[in-house]
């Protein structure tokens, strides 16, 4: 117990002083955001439990271990939790009433209507307002999650006055404070933004959150609720705009005979166009991009504007993985009735999450095309072997390469760059398809294997489509 003097000392240092009162720090939601959440304030030296209502994630951190892969991140976890600075429990409401600041990180998914789905953060909002109610204390509850703009206002808001009974902006401070990681990198983006967005309700809590990210030198955006709602999906949107932007390129390049990377490379040179996000692929997948620009949409038509944009997006990020069979099949003809190896499960290079992955309308498409398809994935298989059960499987690269008539390479793992003719030679066929423009073409085509990538136009000419 904290005698009522240490807390009252502990109050006046904390209002007083620029020093760094360690605080206590609750995230709901131990997923990559609620995670890499924790552990970066955990490391900034601050004391974090992290609520989740699945048990077995409460386990998994319990013992130092992620519920996901993310090597750099699990490896500040594990140190976190031997130091017993960062715990975790089921319990969201006591982790909540204990803690200075509150953090909802939980998922918000795509409904079939692209609207996203908030019954998780209705949840957590209620667990929160309880542990208010059975705390004295001013807390400061942050929204992370993504959420469209008047959702923190106008939904989590009520929820957490109607549970506690107390008024916010008076009893407790409300912000909203969006994340911008990547998977990958999910603790080097968080520990080094671009920026830190901080939305809030009264200028008291947005205070205080701002002095608690003090020690991250970046520029600290000071905003309403609404504003910090629209900075993620402006942000997001923009991204995707940027991929599906140059997918089309990249589409029309391949038809020129041209090759798009030096096209995009050359556009992106340009500070107002920039070189970031103009990989032409297979679509934008992912937890995040494919439901941002769904729910914008959907919000804006809700408020009465029809987007014209947003819709585009989809439509072109939902037509290259059949631009991708169409290059395999400008090369080897009909996909019907062969044995097609498709490697890289994931929604990108490097993680095994699948939500989202293109993987599943390429394959998807493969089969309705009536190929056979035997796939291979360093890490995300458990996860697509769950979309999709019944296809092929092979434990490695190279089994799934044997006797295939065609490859076609959906996410950049790192190790499919050093696949080479020992691999290329199982197969019936030796024709790869990158679909990710991060192959040598030069060691393929010099390894025995022919080199079709997505843009790519300078090998065949002209010739996709025709098949
Ligand atoms: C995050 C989000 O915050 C989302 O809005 C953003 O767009 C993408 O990133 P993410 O971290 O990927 O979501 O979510 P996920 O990995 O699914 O983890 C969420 C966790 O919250 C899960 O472990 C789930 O069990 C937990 N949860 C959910 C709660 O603890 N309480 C709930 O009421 C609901
Ligand atoms: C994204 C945002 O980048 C991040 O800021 C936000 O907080 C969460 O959503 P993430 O989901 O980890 O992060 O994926 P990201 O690295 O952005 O890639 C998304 C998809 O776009 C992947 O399928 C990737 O392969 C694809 N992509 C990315 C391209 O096709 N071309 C590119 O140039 C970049």
């Amino acid at each position: 117990m904290v005698s009522r003097k240490a807390s009252r000392v502990r109050k006046v240092l904390l209002w007083a002083q620029p020093v760094r009162v360690p605080m206590r720090i609750c995230v709901i939601g131990a997923g990559y955001v609620g995670l890499a959440t924790g552990v970066m304030f955990g490391k900034l030296g601050h004391q974090v439990v992290c609520g989740d209502i699945d048990p077995a994630r409460v386990k998994t951190v319990s013992s130092g271990k992620l519920p996901f892969y993310e090597p750099p991140l699990e490896k500040e976890l594990s140190k976190l939790v031997k130091s017993g600075r960062l715990t975790a429990t089921s319990d969201c409401v006591s982790a909540a009433r204990t803690s200075e600041f509150v953090f909802l990180c939980v998922q918000t998914p795509s409904l079939p209507s692209g609207r996203i789905d908030i019954r998780s953060v209705k949840n957590a909002s209620g667990s929160v307002g309880k542990a208010l109610k059975k705390s004295k204390d001013y807390k400061v509850i942050v929204m992370k999650s993504t959420v469209v703009p008047s959702t923190t206002d106008s939904v989590v808001l009520p929820i957490l006055e109607s549970h506690s009974g107390k008024k916010a902006g008076v009893d407790f401070g409300l912000c909203m404070n969006p994340e911008f990681l990547q998977e990958g990198s999910a603790l080097k983006d968080s520990m080094e933004p671009s920026r830190i967005v901080i939305g809030s309700m009264d200028k008291r809590a947005g205070d205080m959150l701002s002095k608690l990210y003090a020690p991250i030198k970046v520029e600290k955006i000071r905003t309403d609720l609404r504003s910090a709602e629209m900075i993620k999906y402006a942000s997001n949107t923009f991204l995707a705009t940027k991929i599906s932007y140059a997918n089309e390129i990249a589409n029309m390049c391949v038809r020129f005979g041209i090759d798009s990377d030096t096209v995009l490379r050359a556009a992106g040179m340009d500070p107002r166009i920039g070189r970031l996000f103009l990989k032409p692929g297979l679509g934008f997948g992912g937890s995040c991009l494919p439901k941002d620009v769904k729910a914008l949409k959907d919000i804006a038509r809700q408020k009465g504007y029809k987007s014209r944009l947003l819709p585009t997006l989809l439509t072109i990020n939902e037509m290259q993985p059949v631009e991708g069979i169409q290059l395999l099949e400008s090369e080897i003809g009909s996909v019907r009735g062969k044995r097609i190896a498709v490697l890289g499960l994931a929604f990108k290079g490097g993680v095994d999450d699948t939500r989202e992955t293109r993987a599943v309308p390429l394959v998807t498409g493969l089969l309705a095309r009536g190929a056979s398809v035997v796939a291979y994935d360093p890490m995300a298989m458990g996860n697509f072997i769950k979309l999709m059960p019944t296809i092929e499987y092979a434990s490695s690269a190279g089994e799934c390469l044997d006797g295939a008539d065609g490859c076609i390479v959906q996410a950049d793992w790192p190790q499919f760059r050093k696949l080479g003719r020992k691999e290329f030679t199982r197969m019936k066929r030796a024709v790869i398809v990158d679909g990710r423009r991060f192959l040598d073409p030069a060691h393929i085509e010099t390894s025995g294997a022919t080199y079709l990538g997505v843009g790519y136009g300078l090998a065949r000419p002209g010739k996709v489509g025709k098949s």
